[in-house]
């Protein structure tokens, strides 16, 4: 087994859950700005592929080093060893970003790794003639940040929000990363109730039942690097198989998602059926207002409308409104709002237990967190 240098890279605001949720499958890591990074063996990247939620992408690690001039890229890039991760008929891409670094045209810093790497990789394979390229896909990136470059290759291929189960969509849809994110942010277990009142195509409800069930958000899909020659079949066979075991399809939960929308409601359920949960998730056609419940000590995530639309503001204001009044029942519920407006808790009616800041895209939004009565302690009850 090998030793890697791995980075899960994170949206802003969702590194430390991310960090979270590597300790948790057992490595040590840091935190960086939209980074967490840690070292581990073939397994940690099927692993980290299969499990974590909140990540956007695993890439390996080829190098980082400091990059004033072109000249200086290309040797230090031709120095790495290319040859421990691309095979001889390797498709190897380069895309490339730079910030705030001397060395700023893009598509030259990406033409002059291509060129050291091809270099390298002609010395080793001891060949004069192009590269075919016909064989696994490996993306390498040289990303610029204050002159040094840190160059990787992506082992998850598409983004891992992808998990599989969106086959169709509204027009504002949370990315599942976040989605998750959302979920992992209350204090929600399993075994009591659920509610996303926006569920929208679903993607909260199906994250949530994919974390009250432990079910691996990957489990459903395939990455580039289960085509690398140097990370065997059987570590991804074991990995789906810790993932299979680990699994709690029996863990009964009560998860309902509504949705002003019927149409919405509809791609909900063949969104739920796609992911597996045709008889575990509930959804509804209702109005946010209209919510009540007999049950107690759940959990409401609701990502509703922002207002940013013109002429929707006063619209979602009294929505709101009407919603503060519905959920104000709901005294042992917890309840998170994502939104961007900055008055909710004004229209709310209610200040926020606690707010934290989060981006949806590139939208400022807060989680608006209104915590809900403990449950009595067994003895209490007993009195
Ligand atoms: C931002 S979208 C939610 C997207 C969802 N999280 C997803 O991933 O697809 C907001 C949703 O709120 C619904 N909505 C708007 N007003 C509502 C109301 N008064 N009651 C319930 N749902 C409402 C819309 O139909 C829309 O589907």
């Amino acid at each position: 087994m090998g030793n890697y240098q791995i980075i899960a890279t994170a949206a802003m605001g969702l590194e430390a859950l991310v960090a979270k949720e590597v300790r948790s499958l057992g490595y040590e890591c840091e935190v960086e700005n939209g980074k967490v990074i840690y070292s581990g063996d073939e397994s940690a990247i099927a692993r980290s592929n299969l499990w974590l939620r909140t990540a956007d992408r695993i890439k390996i690690k080829v190098g980082e080093f400091k990059a004033y001039t072109f000249d200086e890229l290309f040797e230090k890039t031709k120095a790495l060893p290319w040859e421990k991760f691309l095979p001889e008929d390797a498709e190897f891409p380069v895309i490339g970003k730079s910030v705030k670094s001397k060395l700023f045209s893009v598509s030259d810093c990406q033409a002059i790794v291509k060129k050291a790497v091809v270099e390298r990789m002609k010395k080793y394979y001891k060949r004069n003639s192009w590269f075919e390229e016909n064989g696994a896909f490996y993306r390498i990136e040289i990303a610029l940040l204050k002159d040094v470059a840190t160059i990787t290759i992506d082992a998850s291929g598409q983004g891992l929000h992808k998990r599989g189960y969106r086959i169709d969509q509204g027009e504002a849809p949370l990315k599942e990363t976040l989605a998750a994110a959302l979920v992992m942010l209350t204090n929600w277990k399993a075994d009591s109730p659920f509610i996303d009142p926006f569920c929208g195509s679903g993607t909260i409800p199906i994250e949530a039942a994919m974390i009250g069930q432990n079910i691996a958000p990957g489990f459903n899909r395939e990455f580039v690097s289960e085509g690398w020659n140097w990370i065997s079949s059987k570590v991804w066979d074991d990995a789906r198989m810790e993932a299979e075991d680990l699994a709690k399809y029996d863990q009964p939960i009560d998860i309902t998602g509504t949705d002003i929308d019927h149409r919405m409601v509809k791609i909900a359920q063949e969104n739920a059926i796609e992911a597996g949960f045709a008889d575990i998730l509930q959804f509804k056609q209702m109005q946010v207002r209209d919510i009540s419940t007999s049950k107690e000590y759940g959990v409401i995530v609701g990502n509703p409308p922002y207002g940013e639309r013109l002429g929707e503001k006063k619209a979602v204001e009294q929505m709101y409104k009407e919603m503060g009044q519905a959920f104000g029942k709901l005294e042992t519920w917890s309840i998170y709002i994502l939104t961007s407006n900055e008055e909710f808790e004004q229209f709310y009616g209610k200040p926020a237990t606690k707010k934290r800041k989060l981006f949806n895209g590139f939208i400022r939004t807060d989680l608006y967190q209104y915590w809900g009565k403990k449950p009595p302690r067994q003895n209490e009850m007993m009195k």
